[in-house]
């Protein structure tokens, strides 16, 4: 059976000591089953969140990393300087990356090479943009900014990908994707995949849909078949919505 995984990606938001009240109140919820639960603080809060989470089953993740193993890249984080502090998962490709920060497949690619070699896990994410849709081209672009950056891995390479499928258009914006659209792109995903693989290989995949799911709606978005979790932005933020969303698995 797929791994169930609910991530909640913490942004630019969240000083010390609030990431500190949220640690404890997450942690004072029950067990989340056989659900992976994943935070991702911002970097300079990572250690702290390691240590935090040491005794109990929550994982923490960054939210980004460079393309290069060292160097003079003045600013940036390297995949040894997370490895080092205990990261093992990193989310790539998140669409305020591509949107700010002019990340786009060359860099992804390179992106996701660096972290696979130093054994991380990666979430990654990729979208279409509102025209896109409107333009019935989501499928397509799907469709390149997936193969474009992960169908030179090798089937092995798989076991540490996790998918994100965010519609830019819900990202945010209080507007999600219907169940209906996220099952339908997220079946799309899969066949493809599949035939770029194999079936073993595109069952055991996760993929988890991200974009305004706030506890109101999650439970309906995790019953489609081919969705295994979410990406979980602003409601992540806050220990009981998360909590909940969590637990609509
Ligand atoms: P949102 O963000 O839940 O606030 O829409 C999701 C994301 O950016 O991963």
């Amino acid at each position: 059976m797929r791994t169930k995984i609910v991530a909640g990606n913490w942004k630019m938001n969240n000083d010390q000591n609030e990431t500190n009240a949220l640690i404890k109140a997450l942690k004072s919820q029950d067990s989340f089953g056989n659900t992976r639960v994943i935070i991702a603080p911002s970097y300079v809060h990572l250690a702290q969140a390691v240590a935090l989470t040491n005794d109990c089953e929550i994982e923490v993740s960054a939210q980004n990393m460079h393309e290069a193993k060292s160097g003079a890249f003045t600013g940036e984080i390297s995949p040894s300087m997370l490895s080092s502090i205990g990261i093992r998962t990193v989310i790539l490709g998140h669409s305020e990356r591509r949107a700010y920060f002019g990340e786009n497949d060359d860099t992804l690619s390179k992106k996701v090479a660096n972290a696979l070699d130093h054994d991380m896990e990666v979430i990654f994410c990729f979208g279409e943009e509102l025209e896109d849709r409107k333009s019935a081209n989501h499928f397509e672009v799907v469709k390149a900014q997936i193969s474009n950056v992960l169908f030179q891995l090798n089937a092995a390479d798989w076991s540490r990908i996790i998918l994100a499928y965010e519609p830019v258009w819900a990202i945010g914006t209080g507007e999600t994707a219907s169940p209906e659209q996220a099952q339908e792109m997220h079946a799309f995903i899969r066949n493809l995949i599949q035939d770029q693989y194999d079936t073993a290989l595109a069952d055991e995949v996760s993929i988890l849909y991200g974009g305004s799911v706030k506890p109101g709606n999650a439970q309906e978005i995790f019953s489609k078949q081919d969705v295994d979790g979410g990406l979980i932005g602003g409601a992540a933020l806050n220990a009981a919505d998360f909590t909940t969303i969590i637990k609509s698995i």
